[in-house]
C-alpha cells in the first residue's frame, strides 16, 4: 500500500491546499496530512482545530486522514508507514526552499521521496497567510477556503455588518 504524507502548517487550510490533497489522494492508497505543533509560529489555529478544518475539508475524501505532530517530518512519515513527501510548489520562489528542504529530508531519510505536485494555476496566489489577512480585513473568502476554515476565520473575524 502506497502512503504519502503531505507536512505543513496548514493555519488554516486553503483551497490550494485542499486541490494538492485531493490530487495526491487519487495517485496514493492513503494520504496523511500532518500539521506542524510549531508554538514560535504563534499560530491562529490551535494544532487540534487545524486537525478539524482539515477532517471536515477532506470528509468526501476516504482515503485521507489528518494528524498533528511534533518534531522531525521523516520521523512522522516513518510513524505513518508513508514513502512519499507530498509538496505543492506555487511559483518559483516557492522552489529554492522546497528544494532545500527535499534534500534536507533526503540525507534524514533516504528511503523517503519527495514529490512536488504543481498547485492549480487558480491557487497559486494562495497562502494561508494572506488568508488571515483578508479575514483580518473583512475582505470575501470564498476563492480562499473551504467553507468550514472561513466559519473558523468569521468567529475570529467577524464579517463587516456582523460585529
Ligand atoms: O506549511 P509550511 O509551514 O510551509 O510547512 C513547513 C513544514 C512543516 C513542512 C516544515 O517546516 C517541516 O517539515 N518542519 C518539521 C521539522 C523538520 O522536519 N525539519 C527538517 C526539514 S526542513
Amino acid at each position: 500500500m502506497a502512503i504519502a504524507l503531505y507536512p505543513g502548517s496548514f493555519d488554516p487550510i486553503t483551497l490550494g491546499h485542499l486541490d494538492i490533497i485531493e490530487r495526491a489522494s487519487r495517485l496514493f492508497d492513503r494520504v496523511v496530512v500532518a500539521i506542524l505543533k510549531n508554538p514560535t509560529k504563534n499560530p491562529l489555529f490551535s494544532p487540534e482545530q487545524r486537525v478539524r478544518q482539515i477532517q471536515q475539508a477532506t470528509a468526501h475524501l476516504p482515503a485521507v486522514r489528518a494528524i498533528a505532530f511534533t518534531g522531525l517530518t521523516v520521523n512522522c512519515a516513518r510513524e505513518c508507514g508513508a514513502t512519499v513527501l507530498i509538496r505543492g510548489l506555487r511559483v518559483m520562489s516557492d522552489f529554492e526552499f522546497e528544494l532545500q528542504m527535499a534534500h534536507t529530508n533526503q540525507s534524514l531519510a533516504p528511503e523517503l521521496e519527495t514529490i512536488f505536485l504543481a498547485t492549480n494555476h487558480e491557487y497559486s496566489f494562495l497562502s494561508s497567510s494572506l488568508v488571515k489577512e483578508v479575514a483580518k480585513y473583512g475582505g470575501p473568502l470564498e476563492p480562499m477556503a473551504p467553507k468550514n476554515a472561513i466559519a473558523d476565520l468569521h468567529a475570529l473575524f467577524p464579517p463587516k455588518g456582523e460585529a
